[in-house]
């Protein structure tokens, strides 16, 4: 069993709370800083303000323990050996990373610092802010041999967060120093030697004691632009895929089989390549335009993540077509929306595609009855009320006398769904799906009109005549 380290977490958001909590999962001590006092009180009695796999049990097994939750930063730095910042770096007007939270954890930490300390940004920020922070603490008049500031990006996915940091492909340490280094690599020993995967009651996943993750060794330069080039990537496979799709709908191909056939390639590799409405998230928006707007600061041509923009765009006015082409006119349409969260497994919605298309369908008219697994009391929450929404307990009750069924998320609940009973409810069996997750032949022999993405549409027998007749 290696030593118990201590540490702060600074910032109680997905990242932050997940890091804290899976910091005490592999046997460090954590103290959980967040200056939003009912954030703290309610982490305090055992709510975990976010859905997410794992974290309520992880919570009710070390609160009180091995994590403890504070709104005082300055107590919790001089209490820790490392200081972790995972506070919210949102997206400015311009596109660039607004780090002020940043800078203002960093300058209250440096009016604490009274021995070594290793300050670590976990947050996804741009190139040259681990230099930034570097400055803002020797600016409070703390001198440089009294810490080191390291950068260490996180690369978990909402939905799987717990499993993704105990289970990660890589553990990412930008470090300029020795003794920084070293501190990092003992903290996360418990997963790179492999120790915690042979506990039996370690949470499962895809690395194990034989295999345990690498831990990479970085300038904190290239650490930072890892988290960006990583995130900038993975969209860009997205939209690349969704391009290929839009190219496999007017040729009559199937993106299916054009995503396996690229996929098998394993230079290409089969993940990230699931074509949709396109991608939303608390970070891929974000963090591409973040990378962009860094590349023209730096007098770097990064156009191509410009069109990655476009095409992610674009794909959710196609989808509204879709809707169109299917229903010709959208005008006092009533539609059953199944997803209103950014993804499957999650109940957030920032920057969601589901609920601009939501947004979208209502400026034309329409009148939606939504259902979300977990993202109702956010869409409520956020979104303008309108008579035109409603929302429905099942997605059984949001298909009743729908003209069509939307899919706009891709929960893992719909996939069970029962098409019979949903036939009956429908005044039109029409589907339009924009996460791909039935078959076209069985939707077909159900009776269904069923629209997709980048596969051949089907319709009923009856319907085909229809659309030919009427040259659609
Ligand atoms: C993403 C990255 O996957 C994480 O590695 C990273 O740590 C995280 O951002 C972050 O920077 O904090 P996340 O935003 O939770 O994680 O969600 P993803 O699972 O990556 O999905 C993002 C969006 O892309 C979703 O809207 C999803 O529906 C869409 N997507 C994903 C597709 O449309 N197609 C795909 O094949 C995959």
């Amino acid at each position: 069993m290696s030593k118990a380290i201590q540490i702060a977490v600074v910032g109680s958001g997905y990242v932050g709370l997940v890091a804290a909590v899976c910091f005490a999962e592999i046997g460090h001590d954590v103290i959980c800083v967040d200056n939003d006092e009912r954030k703290v009180a309610a982490l305090e009695s055992g709510d975990t303000l976010i859905h997410e796999k794992h974290l309520p049990e992880l919570l009710v097994r070390y609160r009180n323990n091995r994590i403890r939750f504070t709104t005082d930063l300055g107590e919790a730095t001089r209490e820790s050996e490392a200081i972790f910042i995972a506070v919210g770096t949102p997206q400015s007007e311009s596109g660039d990373a607004d780090l002020s939270y940043v800078e203002a954890v960093a300058c209250e930490i440096a009016r604490s610092l009274t021995s070594y300390k290793v300050i670590v940004e976990k947050s996804t920020v741009p190139v040259y802010t681990n230099e930034w922070i570097r400055r803002a603490i020797e600016r409070n008049g703390v001198g440089r041999r009294l810490f080191d500031v390291v950068s260490n990006p996180e690369f978990l996915r909402e939905g799987t967060a717990v499993e993704d940091f105990l289970h990660p492909d890589r553990i990412v340490v930008g470090a300029d120093s020795e003794a920084a280094a070293s501190l990092l690599a003992a903290i996360y020993a418990p997963l790179t030697t492999g120790a915690y995967y042979q506990r039996p009651d370690a949470i499962r996943g895809s690395c194990s004691t034989a295999q345990p993750p690498p831990l990479l060794t970085t300038s904190t330069k290239s650490a930072e632009i890892i988290k960006h080039a990583s995130n900038a990537f993975l969209a860009l496979k997205i939209s690349f895929i969704n391009a290929v799709s839009n190219l496999c709908e007017v040729t009559d191909a199937n993106i299916e089989q054009v995503a396996r056939g690229m996929g098998l390639d394993s230079r290409i590799g089969p993940r990230f390549l699931r074509p949709g409405i396109g991608y939303g998230g608390s970070c891929f928006p974000k963090d591409v335009a973040a990378f962009r707007s860094v590349a023209d600061q730096l007098g770097i041509d990064f156009s191509l993540l410009t069109e990655v923009e476009k095409i992610n765009t674009q794909q959710k006015k196609r989808f509204l077509s879709k809707v169109r082409s299917a229903l010709w006119t959208l005008r006092g349409k009533r539609l059953g929306v199944l997803g209103l969260a950014f993804k499957g497994e999650t109940d957030d919605i920032r920057e969601s595609p589901a609920v601009d298309l939501v947004e979208m369908l209502l400026a034309e008219g329409c009148f939606i009855t939504a259902y979300d697994p977990a993202a109702m009391k956010r869409t409520e929450e956020q979104i303008a009320a309108s008579r035109h929404l409603h929302y429905a307990e099942d997605a059984y009750a949001a298909a009743v006398d729908a003209d069509a069924l939307l899919i706009l998320t891709d929960w893992k609940e719909f996939v069970d769904l029962d098409f019979k009973r949903l036939y009956t409810l429908m005044r039109y069996p029409i589907v339009v799906d924009g996460r791909n997750l039935f078959d076209p032949a069985e939707m077909h022999d159900l009776g269904f009109t069923y629209i997709s993405i980048g596969r051949p549409a089907v319709y009923p027998t009856r319907d085909v005549e229809v659309a030919t007749t009427a040259g659609v």
